[in-house]
């Protein structure tokens, strides 16, 4: 059976919410699936799964690279990483208001890239909670890495 990992960073539970609709489609799909909050994550579970999700928001504190504070030693840790083999994607939640929307989601994948996992699906961006548009493109996205895993 096809594990997935989704690791998510979520304040206000945007985030969550999206890392559950995505949970859903996997499971829908017969995957097998494990999801867990990122400060409560080692970047090692990732070892486990064929397929890697993270999901995070974006946080403008003046930190390294606008990734949540309880998720940077995630982040480091993920660039120190071999994924080779495994298939990566990512989603997140922003605001429009601010200059750097959503940029959490581009270090992550970048991230990704240096862990040598293949990218399965574009990054989804949502602007604060997901709307029924935001939804058909997360389950997109999550057809898309099924398709790939077949
Ligand atoms: C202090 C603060 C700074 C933020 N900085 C950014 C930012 O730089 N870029 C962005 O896209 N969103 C930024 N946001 C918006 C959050 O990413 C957005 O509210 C998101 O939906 C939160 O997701 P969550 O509900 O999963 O916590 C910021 C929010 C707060 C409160």
């Amino acid at each position: 059976m096809t594990k997935v990992k989704i690791v998510y960073a979520s304040m206000t539970g945007n985030d969550e919410d999206m890392a559950d609709i995505l949970s859903e489609d996997f499971e829908d799909a017969g995957f097998e699936v494990n999801m867990s909050e990122i400060s409560q994550t080692e970047v090692d579970d990732y070892q486990d799964a064929d397929v890697c999700i993270m999901v995070s928001y974006t946080y403008s504190d003046g930190l390294e690279g606008n990734i949540p504070d309880e998720g940077l030693d995630f982040y480091h840790d993920l660039l120190e990483t071999d994924l080779t083999g495994k298939i990566y994607g990512v989603c997140g939640s922003g605001d429009t208001f601010y200059q750097d929307f959503c940029v959490a989601v581009d270090h992550f994948a970048a991230a990704f890239e240096q862990t040598h996992a293949q990218q399965g699906a574009p990054s989804v961006k949502v602007e604060l909670a997901p709307d029924q548009d935001d939804i058909a493109k997360l389950d997109h996205f999550a057809q898309t890495i099924i398709q790939k895993c077949q």
